[in-house]
C-alpha cells in the first residue's frame, strides 16, 4: 500500500520523484546549473575560471555582485583578519591525531566538529540578521583553511604553522591554504591550479550539501549549524567525497594492473569487472549533467599540464602516468557506459599531482563550497519558508496496539 500525508495515493504516486530528481525545490538568485551552462550570479564558469580569483568569486557569491577594486581590497583585509582560530578550536585540533589514527574520524569529521565549535564561540552565533550572517560567512571562509592546515600539521606530527595569524597575510586564499598545510609557499602555478579548483567548487545550486544547509536554515536555525550539516552531507562519496574516492580507485587500478598495464587491455579488463559487479566508479556521472560536467575539462587541462611537467612524484610514479591511467579509464567509461567524468575525477588527479594528502581533498572542497553554502543560507533566511516535503508511506496498514 502507499499513501502520502495530505495527498491522495494516486496523486502522490504521480508526483513522486525518487531522490527528488527533476523536482524544483526552491528559487535562487545565486547559481544556475544546466546541461548547457554553469552560471554564478550571471557569470559563466569558464569566464570566472579564466579571469577571476577565488576571492572575487567568494565576494560575488556572498555580497551578490562583482566587486570593485576597492570592495575587493576591503573584503580581502576583512577575511585575512579572521584567519586565526580561537584557542578552543586549536586545542581540539591538537587532540585530533589519535582520533584520525584510530580510524574513528577522518579529516572531514574533524572539520565538521571544528566548525561546530566555532559556532559555540561566535558572538554572532544566534543572530540571523543579514549583517551578522555576512560577518559569520567571512569568518568561516577565513578560518576553514586554517582548520585544514592545523589538522594536517598535527597529522604530520609537526608544530602548528602560524597559529596567531592563520598563515601569511601576504598570501592569497589558495596559496595560504597550501602554505598552512605544508609550511611551503607554493609556486605561482600551484597557487593558480588550487585557485581555479576553488572557483569551480564554490557553488552548484541545490546540490545535496547546499540543500541540507538550506533545510537547516529554513527552520531559522543558525549559520554554523547549517554549514556543519552541509559538511556532513558533502563528506559522502556520492557527493564531495568522490574526489578522494576517485583517487583511491585509480590507486587500486594501478596496484592491480601495475604501471606497465597502463594503456593496455589490463585496464579494460579491470573496468569490465567493475561493470559486471555493478560497481559505482567514483568521479563519474552526475544528476544534472548527463552529457558532461562543464568543470571537469577545465581542471583536467590544468592538472594534466602540471603533471606533464612532472614537478613532483608523490605516488612513486611519474605524475603524468596517473593522468594517462585516468584518461584511459575515462575513455572506457564513455565508450562502454556513455558516462562522463564529473569535476571530482580530475580534481583527485590534480590534487594528487600537487602532493596533497588524499584525505584532505574533500576538506579543501569545504574551504571553497562554504562560500556557496553561506550565500544560500543568507538567501534562505532573507525569504524564508520552512522546507517540509511529503513522503509516500509504504508501511503496514493501520492496526490496533491492543488487539
Ligand atoms: C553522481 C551520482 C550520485 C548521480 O546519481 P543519479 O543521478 O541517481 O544517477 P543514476 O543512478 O540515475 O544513474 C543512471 C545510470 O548510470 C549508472 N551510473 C551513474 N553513475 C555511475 C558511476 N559513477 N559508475 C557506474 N555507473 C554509474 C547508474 O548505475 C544507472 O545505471 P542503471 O540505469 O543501469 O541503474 C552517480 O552518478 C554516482 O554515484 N557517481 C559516483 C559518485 C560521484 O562521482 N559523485 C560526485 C558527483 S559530482
Amino acid at each position: 500500500m502507499s499513501t502520502a500525508t495530505s495527498a491522495s495515493p494516486s496523486a502522490a504516486e504521480a508526483n513522486f520523484a525518487r531522490g527528488l530528481e527533476g523536482v524544483i525545490a526552491g528559487e535562487t538568485n545565486i547559481c544556475s546549473v544546466e546541461q548547457g551552462k554553469l552560471i554564478y550570479r550571471g557569470f559563466e564558469i569558464h569566464d570566472l575560471a579564466e579571469h577571476a580569483t577565488f576571492e572575487e568569486v567568494a565576494f560575488l557569491l556572498l555580497e551578490g555582485h562583482k566587486p570593485s577594486a576597492d570592495e575587493l581590497r576591503r573584503f580581502k583585509i576583512e577575511v585575512i583578519a579572521e584567519r586565526a582560530l580561537p584557542a578552543e578550536v586549536i586545542a581540539f585540533l591538537k587532540s585530533c591525531g589519535p582520533m584520525i589514527k584510530s580510524g574513528a574520524a577522518v579529516p572531514m569529521d574533524i572539520v565538521r566538529t571544528a566548525v561546530s565549535i566555532l559556532g559555540n564561540l561566535d558572538k554572532d552565533a544566534q543572530d540571523n540578521s543579514p549583517a551578522a550572517n555576512l560577518r559569520k560567512a567571512k569568518r568561516l571562509l577565513a578560518k576553514i583553511p586554517t582548520i585544514i592546515g592545523h589538522m594536517q600539521n598535527v597529522i604530520d606530527g609537526r608544530a602548528i604553522i602560524a597559529p596567531d595569524t592563520g598563515g601569511d597575510a601576504t598570501l592569497s586564499h589558495a596559496a595560504n591554504l597550501l602554505y598552512l598545510m605544508s609550511g611551503e609557499k607554493p609556486s605561482k602555478e600551484f597557487e593558480h591550479v588550487i585557485d581555479v579548483s576553488l572557483i569551480l567548487y564554490a557553488e552548484h545550486d541545490y546540490n545535496a550539501s547546499t540543500f541540507t544547509s538550506r533545510v537547516i536554515a529554513g527552520t531559522l536555525s543558525d549559520m554554523h549549524g547549517a554549514v556543519t550539516g552541509g559538511i556532513a552531507a558533502l563528506k559522502g562519496p556520492l557527493h564531495g567525497g568522490a574526489n578522494e574516492m576517485a583517487m583511491e580507485m585509480l590507486k587500486e587500478i594501478m596496484r592491480d594492473v601495475g604501471e606497465k598495464g597502463i594503456g593496455t587491455p589490463a585496464v579494460d579488463s579491470w573496468m569490465q569487472n567493475a561493470f559486471d559487479t555493478k560497481r559505482k566508479l567514483m568521479g563519474f556521472g552526475h544528476r544534472v549533467y548527463k552529457n558532461g560536467d562543464h568543470r571537469a575539462p577545465i581542471l583536467h587541462k590544468l592538472g594534466r599540464s602540471l603533471a606533464s611537467k612532472d614537478t613532483r612524484n608523490p605516488g612513486g610514479h611519474a605524475a603524468a602516468k596517473w593522468f594517462d591511467l585516468g584518461e584511459q579509464v575515462q575513455k572506457i567509461m564513455l565508450d562502454k557506459k556513455k558516462i562522463h567524468p564529473n569535476v571530482d575525477f580530475p580534481c583527485g588527479l590534480t590534487y594528487f599531482t600537487l602532493g596533497i594528502p588524499v584525505p584532505q581533498y574533500t576538506p579543501i572542497f569545504v574551504a571553497s563550497r562554504v562560500s556557496g553554502w553561506c550565500a544560500h543560507i543568507m538567501e534562505q533566511h532573507a525569504n524564508n519558508r520552512i522546507i517540509r516535503p511529503l513522503s509516500l508511506y509504504r508501511g503496514p496498514a493501520e492496526t490496533k496496539w491492543n488487539k
